[in-house]
């Protein structure tokens, strides 16, 4: 990885990407200087401090915190274009790993996770050395029913923290219950289907399709929604704060701790150092400094999950693994959680970033909350310049709708996939669902 990452930045050197006409800023910069061999960072911070919620911030009690945390932050983004330290440059380290195609994605694979952590842990460094010490970044809650508008400190104008080219009224606004949804992730019992795995897409990480695609999405058509351009909102920290804060939560759950071997991630320290970070040493955010103080939790009362594996049987059928029987479901709160690995999204049109899953074909313009054959949502972020045509992975809530799915003898599912526009209704008439594996977990 650090060799092939090398490579990548020597090669993407004086070469801007220019943005489609009609956005706030003309250019994005997709390039790093060149600066020898990294030298490994291993954290070891001996402050641990938690991590705010944004809205606290904008309380009186946390104000100090809040007027030393944007100071930090108007340093950094007044700082030169070429400083790797500055904001531009925080935008180019995310911009250089962005596109789909290369080897150095990191949203298709298990970097996804390991990298933003180490994005911004680098971002904490770098403000708590402008100072204080004690800064630590923000998260935006916003699986909270309270947290599901724009925390008002990002809004204000004045402030570092504000960000021009946002939207943040229309139809996502404010975010719902099915945007945010993080409970299905608490049923998914392995690592490769939360987080990846090395080789892209195989599966691609469910993390990157739900909550965190959601978000940026709703954002649009403000930089946000696009992710080459979404590290320039200050937004962007406290959202993947959050992203953060589940993988902190799952861990905390009791899940498997992954093994990633000698993977490594690549970054511009605080003093302008190029250093790599393996990502076994970014498992455990305490190591990092910070903790959260509240963590996503499982709500329904479960003792234990049981799994049925699904494979592909030809056009929108999914077959149950030999031997398994599916249980006559006992009544009772007990959720059903749906896995889909790999969803090929190639027939479908580059605008699209929404799909809902149904039970059976939609026609077109049907709004699929509400609708008796809808299971749920699944949902990528555009990169305009770059190509992310990638399958994409979900995990959903299906509690009460899986039935209509199942067929006579229990032993396989029927699903159909249509894009969705930003009020939810079908865009296109539905299309057998074509993916790599199911799991139903109840
Ligand atoms: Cu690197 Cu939310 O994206």
């Amino acid at each position: 990885m650090n060799i092939s990452r090398r490579a990548f930045v020597l090669s993407s050197l004086s070469m801007p990407i220019w943005l489609s006409a009609g956005r706030a800023s003309a250019q994005v910069d997709c390039t790093l200087p060149s600066a020898g061999t990294p030298t490994q960072l291993v954290p070891k911070e001996d402050t641990l401090l938690a991590r705010p919620t944004a809205f606290s911030l904008s309380t009186a009690a946390f104000a100090r915190s809040l007027s030393q945390f944007s100071a930090a932050i108007d340093v950094v983004r007044k700082r030169s274009d070429d400083d790797v330290t500055g904001w531009g440059k925080q935008v180019a380290q995310h911009c250089i790993n962005c596109t789909f195609n290369n080897p150095n994605n990191i949203h298709y694979n298990w970097y996804f996770l390991g990298w933003h952590r180490a994005l911004l842990y680098l971002l904490e460094r770098n403000l708590r050395q402008i100072g204080p010490d004690s800064i630590r970044l923000p998260y935006w809650d916003w699986e909270s029913s309270t947290s599901r508008t724009l925390p008002s400190i990002y809004a204000d104008p004045n402030s570092s923290l504000y960000y021009a080219n946002r939207q943040t009224s229309g139809p996502s606004w404010p975010l719902s219950d099915e945007d945010v949804d993080v409970q299905p992730f608490f049923a998914i019992g392995s690592f490769d289907d939360f987080g990846g795995t090395a080789t892209r897409a195989d599966p691609t990480p469910v993390t990157f399709s739900g909550p965190h695609a959601n978000v940026h999405n709703a954002f649009a058509p403000g930089d946000m929604s696009d992710l080459m351009y979404s590290p320039r909102d200050p937004i962007f920290y406290a959202h993947h704060a959050n992203i953060d804060r589940l993988w902190a939560s799952w861990a905390a759950a009791g899940n498997p701790k992954p093994e990633f071997g000698d993977a490594s991630v690549n970054f511009f320290d605080e003093n302008k150092q190029w250093r790599y970070i393996k990502l076994d040493d970014l498992r455990d955010e305490t190591k990092l400094g910070y903790r959260y103080d509240s963590l996503m939790k499982l709500k329904a009362p479960v003792s234990g999950f049981a799994r049925f594996h699904f494979d592909p049987a030809g056009a929108h059928l999914f077959n149950l693994a030999a031997l398994a029987q599916l249980p006559v479901k006992k009544p009772g709160p007990r959720p059903d959680f749906l896995l889909v690995r790999n969803i090929d999204l190639s027939r479908f049109s580059k605008e699209d970033v929404r799909f809902g899953l149904f039970t059976r074909a939609p026609q077109q313009g049907v709004l699929s909350a509400g609708d008796k054959t809808y299971l749920g949502r699944v949902s990528r972020v555009q990169s305009k310049e770059h190509e992310h045509s990638g399958p994409i992975s979900a995990a959903l809530d299906v509690t009460g709708r899986v039935r209509g799915a199942l067929g006579a003898n229990r032993r396989s599912l029927s699903l159909f996939i249509a894009p969705l526009d930003a009020t939810g209704r079908t865009s296109a008439a539905g299309e057998p669902l074509i993916a790599k594996s199911l799991s139903l977990v109840r």
